[in-house]
């Protein structure tokens, strides 16, 4: 090797297999370690009582208000530091304005509001900004002659994160991609007198095929129809302009960036903690999650362990949290193999 930092020693001296003889000594020598505190668990919301499957994600629910409590006290006894909170809308409540998505007591804001009464601060709860779940157009924006409109868009999910900070989020999550919408909110919720609450910002956000299950699971996908979200979400191919967008974020006053989707972005992760030294967050998105527990399930891989193999990628990326869906599957494995 040309780089004198870098000794990497000449067979028959240095032998790289004698350190992988021994489970001891493999944990030892073990340079990433992923642990539940990694972890955040997006839960999906619904108005009804009780819970449904949703055929797209196997294993995952869509669940009423009790149940979102129920699962956020299965994720606090688990150890999960986080969760993040996804409505799923009656078809009646969505119009071409997204009113119902700053409503004080929409159903985001009243499971905030029972999750916070039931367990406090004992356990983060991150809502996501956007507004493609109360859209009648299942688009993240107000849609003008046919365009998703920025600044108009940006004023609503103003509204939005304020309503979601009242009904006591700790951190909003914005995932619609507009321009601007950070420093938006930053100032709108300063001038409310809350500067407690976070902004975990979706700041490089993929037009990615890997989102279908969750647009199945919020039912937004039969909304947008044959219609795409490319002139708000990125072109998988760039690199550059994830840097401008992480960048922007942070200077608009972003206290978390996120990548997303992950496991096809994991060298843009990389590059954005090692460029700006920031919390940096990835999410394992829908069709990940579908993906793996198909091929499990289908008895074509081993399901634990390629879960658990994603997620430490995804980490020794550099990723310091992870929204995941296997996030108490996870949890639950973890704790096996430290006992
Ligand atoms: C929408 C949003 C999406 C996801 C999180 N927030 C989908 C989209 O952009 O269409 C995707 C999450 C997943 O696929 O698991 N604002």
């Amino acid at each position: 090797m040309n780089n004198p930092r870098i000794f990497s020693g000449r067979f028959p001296m240095t032998r790289l297999r004698r350190m992988r003889q021994f489970p001891w000594l493999r944990k030892l020598v073990s340079e990433t370690k992923l642990s539940v505190d990694d972890l955040i668990w997006p839960l999906f919301i619904h108005e009804h009582e009780g819970s449904e499957p949703i055929a797209s994600m196997p294993g995952v629910e869509r669940l009423g208000i009790d149940g979102v409590v129920r699962a956020v006290g299965e994720a606090r006894a688990l150890g999960i530091p986080a969760v993040a909170l996804f409505p799923v809308v009656d078809v009646s409540k969505k119009n071409e304005e997204a009113d119902e998505s700053f409503h004080e007591n929409n159903l985001i804001c009243r499971a905030t509001r029972a999750i916070r009464k039931e367990h406090g601060d004992s356990i983060g709860v991150i809502c996501d900004v956007a507004l493609d779940p109360y859209t009648s157009h299942g688009h993240d924006g107000l849609v003008r002659n046919g365009q998703v409109v920025n600044d108009e868009t940006v004023e609503v999910l103003v509204r939005q994160s304020l309503s979601l900070a009242a009904a006591g989020c700790h951190m909003v999550a914005p995932s619609d991609m507009m321009d601007g919408r950070v420093a938006a909110i930053r100032r709108a919720l300063d001038n409310a007198g809350r500067q407690d609450v976070g902004i975990i910002s979706y700041a490089a956000k993929y037009a990615s095929a890997f989102y279908g299950p969750f647009r199945d699971a919020i039912g937004s996908v039969s909304a947008l129809g044959a219609t795409d979200k490319k002139t708000y979400q990125m072109d998988p191919a760039n690199v550059c302009e994830a840097l401008r967008e992480v960048a922007m974020d942070l200077e608009e006053g972003a206290d978390i960036v996120m990548v997303k989707p992950a496991g096809t972005s994991l060298d843009i992760i990389a590059e954005v903690r090692k460029t700006f030294l920031a919390p940096t967050f990835a999410y394992q998105v829908s069709g990940e999650y579908a993906m793996i527990r198909a091929a499990s399930d289908a008895g074509w891989i081993d399901g634990p362990r390629a879960m658990l193999e994603s997620l430490l990628a995804i980490k020794r990326a550099g990723a310091d949290g992870i929204l995941t869906y296997f996030a108490p599957e996870a949890a639950r494995r973890l704790a096996e193999m430290r006992s």
